[in-house]
């Protein structure tokens, strides 16, 4: 039997980072922020629905959705964050269904669900276990701002539109610390597979 590992952290924690990890131990992983760019710039439904919400300010001169421009307009404004979500969650969780059936058919014996709202958009009622990627919220910042090129105050609108590390972090089954070194996180990574490994041969 498959077990559904879902994946999650704050913004710039490290899930990718550790998502790359379960790559490397050949564990697939379904990439919920792949999945919703794609939906973002590639669903005519969902084009046409965010054009009709947020107007065609959003639309760079090529006509495609500028999702600078979209994030601009929605972190800091709860009501049209909302809206937003509203439009794309559910395709983008569409998706994600259709893609963990698909590797389940594969038989494999993990497989993880990547995605930054797992527990604010519901996906953890729908995995075996949960996983966290923990990291002080002045590394969050200074990774944001560093990878980004965005300034602290909007780095922090983002972050404060997600639930708080604290919450995430009481609401997982484990927590894997990337506030030191990569060297530390592999092997946090490496513990916590083996204790799934272990809690699942037990059951
Ligand atoms: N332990 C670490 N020490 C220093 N830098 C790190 C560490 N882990 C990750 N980083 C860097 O921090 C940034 C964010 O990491 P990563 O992309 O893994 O986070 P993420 O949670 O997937 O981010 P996002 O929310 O944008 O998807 C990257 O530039 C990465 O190289
Ligand atoms: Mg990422």
């Amino acid at each position: 039997m498959t077990i559904l590992i879902g994946l999650t952290g704050g913004i710039a924690t490290g899930k990718s980072t550790v998502s790359n990890m379960f790559n490397a131990a050949n564990i697939p992983v379904v990439d919920a922020d792949a999945i919703a760019k794609d939906v973002v710039e590639n669903d005519e439904e969902i084009y046409d629905a965010i054009v009709d919400a947020f107007g065609e300010d959003v639309l760079a001169t090529d006509n495609t959705i500028n999702r600078n421009t979209l994030a601009k307009r929605i972190f800091g404004d709860d009501a049209a964050r909302k809206t937003l979500n509203a439009i794309v969650h559910p395709k983008v969780i569409d998706r994600i269904n259709t893609e963990v059936d698909h590797l389940r058919k594969l038989n494999h014996e993990f497989i993880v669900v990547d995605a930054p709202l797992l527990f604010e958009a519901g996906l953890d009622k729908s995995v075996d276990v949960t996983v966290f990627v923990y990291a002080r919220q002045k590394d969050q910042l200074d990774r944001i701002t560093a990878r980004d090129g965005i300034d602290k105050v909007y780095a922090l609108k983002k972050i404060k539109a997600q639930f708080p590390l604290s919450k995430k972090r009481e609401l997982a089954d484990y927590t894997i610390d990337n506030s030191k070194s990569i060297l530390d996180t592999k092997r946090a990574f490496t513990r916590t597979l083996e204790a799934i490994k272990r809690k699942a041969a037990s059951q």
